[in-house]
């Protein structure tokens, strides 16, 4: 059942070549959004694969946003805001880190976290994975306890996803 959840996700997402750069297969996930099932099993089966104590569950900007509100409500958890650099108003402890395509830096709230809180990393994509380690830096930094992260895709050829395991992290995903 949960094979078949995840090709039903599959077929929704929309492959475009060439964004935002040449040579990018970009996998959009705004086609999954618009569909209602396609929304409901994506946060259904990320559920599902949840293994471990949840606090809080942070979200990267912008399109971990989508998911990570639906993922704690659904836990009974509170949200987190990763957001690019320069956005937040306290603060911050703040990350660089290289893209797919080009570098960037996220910040957090540098007292968001209560010592020793368990708080799930949620993406909907991890390719490189620079963004997600990079997430994790900061959400240890800031006394979290992070045992998982979950996202809709890996794209295993970057290898994103293996070098996250090794930060002593489980990382799940729908779609490879
Ligand atoms: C995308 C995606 C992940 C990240 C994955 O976000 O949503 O956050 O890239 O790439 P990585 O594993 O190689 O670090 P992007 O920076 O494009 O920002 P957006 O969500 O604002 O579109
Ligand atoms: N973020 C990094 N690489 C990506 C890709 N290939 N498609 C969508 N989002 C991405």
């Amino acid at each position: 059942a949960a094979a078949a959840a995840n090709d039903d996700i599959r077929r929704r997402i929309r492959t475009i070549p060439d964004f935002p750069k040449p040579g990018v297969q970009f996998r959009d996930i705004t086609t999954l959004l618009l569909d209602p099932q396609g929304l409901q099993l994506s946060v259904e089966r990320m559920l599902d694969q949840i293994a471990v104590p949840v606090d809080i569950v942070a979200g990267i900007e912008a399109r971990g946003f989508v998911f990570a509100p639906a993922i704690a409500l659904a836990l009974g958890a509170g949200v987190l805001l990763i957001r690019k650099d320069g956005k937040l108003p306290g603060a911050t402890i703040a990350e660089e880190y290289a893209l797919e395509y080009g570098t960037d830096r996220i910040a957090i709230h540098a007292d968001a976290c209560t010592p020793g809180a368990n708080v799930l990393l949620v993406d909907d994509l991890i390719a490189t994975g620079g963004t997600a380690r990079a997430a994790v830096r900061l959400l240890r930094k800031a006394g979290a306890t992070v045992r998982q992260a979950a996202f809709v895709i890996e794209l295993p050829d970057l290898g994103g996803a293996e070098m996250l395991r090794g930060e002593n992290l489980a990382v799940t995903s729908l779609v490879q």
